[in-house]
């Protein structure tokens, strides 16, 4: 017996029972897992069963429509009252290309043709010029992946409607499902060329129609539907209906398949047997068009660019990488206050210009920032050449980093960079004091600022010469090695914040054991302040930084620089010769204006002739200088001051000058002079 003709006996039976009213006893039932014996199906327009199984309503060709209908038709009406019904389908729109269209429709139809029925957003199921007529009798669910242009009032390009003898919809919900556990909204494409199940199950008494849609993937029918509504189908419904499957393409195309369909009357649709789902056709890869080459093209260029942009990056990162590597030789491992050049580089900003305090014979000083504590800090940059002599260098370097004095400049680190070496310092926010003498930093490299400074009262000065000598005393007697500083001068005598004077620059520092002879060294020191024997021993000794001492004190004392670079007069013998008129004070600072201590003023520029005497061992030492600063010692009315015929000597060219025998013409005077010339 063919499915037809059971059909046919249903409905005789059907007839026999309206009496009783019972609607149920027109029950019909067919599933489809898959189409391809499907020989109870009436196809029209461009509708084909392929061979896999597949129904195919359209293929992605322009203007198409297509129809399936279940052949015979269904009872649905039943005095009046709508029969409820169920039915599930499988369906699949493969787009090819960016867009495509119109989607398809599950129909209910009073006729296997449908009247004025028309392609693109219609759906092949209704056309122009009978929307909305009730003398259609056409019932839709429309999945429609293409919203028209404000005509039917859809509600986007990817959603389920319900139709009712018109496709502007009755009820339109963008096309997604509730997940069962937390009933959030998923939403699903409908042209995604994934397989999608769809349940339509109206209630005949109850006059509610339930739309669901779930991927196939999801394997279960969500429980909330996604459209719920009263809709009652009795107007639209006759008593035969004809019930399947609308599609149509436009401009847009997409291929339209139903893979498998299950309906039922008066009960629930039998469920599909998702695992037998027929394949759909690949669809063809689309030929690249010129855009698509051109993008091609374009991408490969920009990535081609970004990679040679990164190689060029990792080429400067690797030189940079390079130029801040740390090439350690073993024996800076001995020694402490070593840091990173990197950590040095970064302070300085890469030694910018900008971060230039001063530049001098001894290299160039910069400020910078330790990024570790925050300090700031002074670095001075010295180039050498030639690694023993660097060697012996930090190695005197680091041990003088170890010595903490108040009146001394506090080495924070060391770092040998190829040929440099930076010496890394407390920044003195003052400057140098011979910025605050002579009003600006000159050539010496001074570690600190120096903008147009303050005058320094006399109080300041004999504070700062206080401090030098009493940090000299330390490096001469206080530190386990003698300490001979040899660039004792204004310039690297530095001020803290509150003028407290601290000595710096060790770069030309030599060490020796207390009670050795200090080895001969190459000379070196600032003219003006380079004691005479140095020239001829090349030692430098303790007494050595004395006269150079004592050239800051008469600097100090006078405001004057110790030679003259004008006038060529050579500060020492300046100040001697007001001595010897017995007008010792007369030497003073002018700038001081009366502001000052005789007393004091007199024995600073006694002390200053004291330390600047030629003869090293007719110097007092420091010890004794300080304890005369400090008042600890009366000037001595005997003290013999001791000056070598300064006027033979060519200041001038004091690497030059040979110092002979000529101290033995020394001219004596004796402290006693000194005061009786006042
Ligand atoms: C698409 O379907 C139409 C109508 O059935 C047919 O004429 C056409 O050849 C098909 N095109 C392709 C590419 O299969
Ligand atoms: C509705 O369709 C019928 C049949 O095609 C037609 O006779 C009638 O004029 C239409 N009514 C309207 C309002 O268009
Ligand atoms: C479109 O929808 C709005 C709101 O849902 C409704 O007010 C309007 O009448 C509808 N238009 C048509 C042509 O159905
Ligand atoms: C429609 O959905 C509602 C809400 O989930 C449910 O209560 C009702 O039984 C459903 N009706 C049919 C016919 O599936
Ligand atoms: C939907 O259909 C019902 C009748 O079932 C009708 O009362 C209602 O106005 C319709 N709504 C729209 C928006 O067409």
């Amino acid at each position: 017996m063919s499915l037809e003709s059971s059909i046919a006996l249903l409905r005789h039976l059907t007839v026999l029972t309206l009496v009783a009213l019972v609607p149920s006893s027109a029950a019909l039932s067919f599933i489809y897992n898959g189409f391809q014996h499907a020989a109870d199906l009436s196809l029209d327009g461009s509708a084909s069963i392929l061979r896999g199984g597949a129904l195919q309503l359209t293929n992605d060709s322009n203007n198409l429509m297509g129809h399936a209908f279940f052949a015979a038709p269904v009872p649905m009406l039943v005095n009046k009252a709508v029969i409820s019904f169920s039915t599930a389908f499988v369906f699949d729109i493969v787009t090819v290309g960016r867009s495509g269209g119109h989607g398809l429709a599950f129909v209910v139809a009073a006729s296997k043709v449908l009247p004025g029925a028309s392609d693109e957003q219609y759906l092949g199921l209704l056309g122009k010029g009978n929307l909305g007529n009730s003398s259609n009798h056409v019932f839709a669910v429309e999945l429609d992946t293409v919203q028209a242009n404000g005509l039917l009032n859809e509600t986007n390009a990817n959603h389920v409607g319900v139709d009712l003898n018109s496709l502007v919809s009755n009820v339109s919900e963008p096309a997604a499902y509730f997940t069962d556990d937390d009933g959030r909204s998923v939403s699903v494409p409908l042209g995604s060329a994934q397989p999608i199940q769809a349940w339509v199950d109206y209630d005949g008494s109850a006059k509610v129609l339930n739309v669901t849609i779930a991927p196939a993937s999801l394997q279960t029918r969500p429980r909330r539907p996604l459209i719920s509504q009263v809709i009652d189908l009795s107007p639209i419904f006759k008593e035969d209906m004809y019930v399947g499957f609308s599609a149509a393409t436009g401009k847009l195309a997409s291929s339209h398949y139903v893979l498998a369909w299950s309906f039922r009357t008066d009960g629930v649709a039998q469920a599909i047997d998702l695992s037998r789902l027929p394949k759909v056709p690949k669809a063809p890869a689309p030929p690249p068009s010129t855009s698509t080459i051109i993008k091609i093209v374009a991408l490969s260029c920009a990535a081609t660019l970004v990679m040679v942009v990164a190689a060029i990056g990792a080429a400067f990162w690797l030189r940079r990488r390079a130029a801040l590597a740390e090439t350690l030789e073993e024996w800076e491992l001995d020694h402490p206050h070593r840091l990173p050049y990197k950590e040095l580089y970064k302070a300085t900003k890469g030694f910018k210009n900008s971060e230039l305090l001063g530049a001098g014979g001894f290299g160039q000083v910069y400020r910078g920032v330790l990024r570790r504590s925050g300090n700031t800090v002074a670095i001075r940059r010295i180039s050498s050449n030639g690694s023993q002599g660097m060697r012996e260098f930090v190695a005197e370097v680091a041990s003088l980093g170890r010595m903490r004095h108040r009146n001394l400049v506090e080495l924070r680190g060391w770092c040998k960079h190829g040929q440099d070496l930076l010496l890394v310092y407390d920044f003195m926010p003052n400057g140098s004091l011979e910025a605050h003498l002579f009003g600006s930093a000159g050539a010496g490299a001074g570690v600190g600022v120096s903008p147009s400074p303050a005058l320094l009262t006399w109080e300041q000065r004999l504070r700062i010469l206080r401090g030098v000598a009493s940090g000299l005393v330390y490096l001469h007697e206080g530190w386990e090695q003698v300490v001979v500083h040899r660039d004792v001068k204004a310039s690297n005598v530095l001020l803290g914040a509150d003028m407290s004077a601290r000595l710096g620059d060790f770069g030309l520092a030599r060490l020796y054991e207390h009670g050795a002879e200090p080895a001969t060294t190459r000379v070196v020191g600032t003219l003006g302040y380079m004691a005479p024997e140095l020239t001829v021993t090349g030692k430098a000794t303790t007494a050595s930084d004395v006269f150079g001492f004592g050239g800051l004190l008469l600097e100090v004392a006078s405001g004057r620089r110790p030679i003259d670079p004008i006038t060529g007069v050579n500060l020492v013998r300046w100040v001697r010769d007001h001595g010897v008129k017995g007008d010792l004070v007369r030497a003073v600072d002018e700038r001081l204006d009366g502001w000052y201590d005789k007393e004091e003023v007199r024995l600073v520029l006694w002390l200053g002739l004291a330390c600047s005497q030629w003869r090293p061992e007719a110097r007092p030492s420091m010890r004794q200088v300080c304890q005369y600063l400090n008042g600890e010692e009366e000037m001595q009315e005997d003290a013999v001051l001791v000056f070598s015929d300064v006027d033979s000597i060519d200041f001038g060219s004091l690497t030059s000058l040979t110092w002979s025998s000529s101290c033995q013409s020394c001219a004596t005077m004796s402290a006693g002079s000194l005061r009786r010339g006042r």
